[in-house]
């Protein structure tokens, strides 16, 4: 099983970016904390991180036909990407949408999320953990 986890633009900055919403580690640490989990579950993963809303559009249609999941933390294109949204739907691969912050809680304008319309499970709130939290959906729902 090869599951792929994106995050969106700022993610890059991790453990410098307002650390008391998302932490003091930074994305290395992230990356490094996924690929052990999935080693533990005996899945390949694949760490994609970019600023550019068109980057993450290909990445994912690149992903069609060749990863069985897709774990994504959009950042602020969660809020306003249309497009994501419909290279989602495209490949039409299993999707888990990961925030780490509780979103919910946040300004207004965070409230809405297009990934979330395609998303079959939303995480917040939950930190680093909430990547690994996904890639376990993702094995349960594929098994
Ligand atoms: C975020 C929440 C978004 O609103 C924000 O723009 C981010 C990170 C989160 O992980 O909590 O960049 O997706």
């Amino acid at each position: 099983m090869k599951i792929l986890v994106i995050n969106g633009p700022n993610l890059n900055m991790l453990g410098i970016r307002e650390k008391n919403i998302y932490g003091d580690k930074d994305y290395k640490s992230l990356v490094k904390l996924i690929k052990n989990h999935a080693k533990e579950k005996g899945v390949k993963v694949k760490c994609y991180q970019s600023n550019y809303e068109g980057a993450i559009v290909t990445e994912i249609q690149k992903a069609f036909n060749k990863f069985d999941g897709i774990v994504i933390n959009p950042g602020a294109y969660t809020h306003t990407s249309v497009a994501i949204l419909d290279a989602l739907k495209s490949v039409n691969i299993p999707t888990v949408e990961v925030h780490i912050s509780k979103v919910d809680e946040r300004e207004d304008f965070r409230q809405i999320s297009f990934v979330k319309k395609f998303a079959f499970i939303t995480i917040t709130g939950k930190g680093f953990d909430g990547y690994l939290e996904g890639i376990d959906e993702i094995i349960k729902a594929k098994s």
